[in-house]
């Protein structure tokens, strides 16, 4: 393995130095941009519980929490470097008791059935193990009527996927119709693409 492909496959998993350094990284530049933009395509709960998958370096946690009055957050990811950082970056909200951050795959979400009113999920199901059966156990977690936001800063489309998908093993960039085609067969509905063409950004909503 090069040593780029070293460093980056720390964005599927961070692990060590280099997975500190990515998760740091995480929370501002073009992920902090993509992100805002992609919230601005969902109304979030201002009450109840909002979970973010693969939380990374914790930003969007607080983003979230900036965005609903009251709303709880959970934040999980399976990289414990993710889950250290998240909890530093959210501190003061975990010790008001308005957020958590667990160390969990979202292949086996710790979590009863209809626990969330929304469910996000920023730069990272190009990650995600078995993607229909990901996307259940995320449809699992949801409450009716729950929301899902996917946000990616590559729709598939940019001629530069195939690049990053042959330097960071287990990767897959989806196009719009990948996404839509793995959300509608586990049985969401109301699936609405957005896009920013010149960027190539990704945002897709769902409905349980
Ligand atoms: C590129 S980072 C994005 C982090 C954050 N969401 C953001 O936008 O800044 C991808 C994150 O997803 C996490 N991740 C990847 N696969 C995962 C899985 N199967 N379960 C939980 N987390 C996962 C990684 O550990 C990493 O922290």
């Amino acid at each position: 393995m090069g040593l780029l492909s070293k460093i980056f496959s720390n964005t599927r998993k961070p692990e060590g130095f280099w997975g500190r350094m990515m998760v740091a990284g995480m929370n501002g530049g073009s992920h902090a941009a993509m992100a805002s933009w992609g919230l601005s395509f969902v109304n979030i709960p201002e009450v109840g519980e909002i979970i973010d998958i693969g939380c990374g370096g914790g930003g969007n946690l607080n983003r979230l929490m900036e965005r609903s009055l009251h709303a709880n957050v959970t934040g999980i990811d399976y990289s414990s470097v993710s889950v250290e950082k998240s909890r530093k970056v959210n501190a003061d909200a975990i010790a008001a008791g308005r957020c958590k951050v667990l160390e969990a795959s979202v292949a086996n979400l710790p979590f009863e059935e209809d626990t969330f009113g929304m469910a996000t999920a920023f730069e990272t199901v190009y990650f995600w193990p078995e993607i229909e059966k990901s996307f259940a156990e995320v449809m699992r977690v949801l409450s009716p009527g729950g929301k899902f936001l996917i946000v990616n800063e590559d729709d598939g489309l940019s001629g530069n996927n195939e690049k990053w998908e042959n330097m960071i093993e287990g990767m897959h960039t989806y196009t719009p119709d990948e996404l839509k085609t793995h959300l509608t067969a586990v049985g969401f509905r109301d699936i609405t693409v957005h896009c920013n063409a010149s960027k190539h950004w990704l945002c897709v909503t769902a409905v349980k």
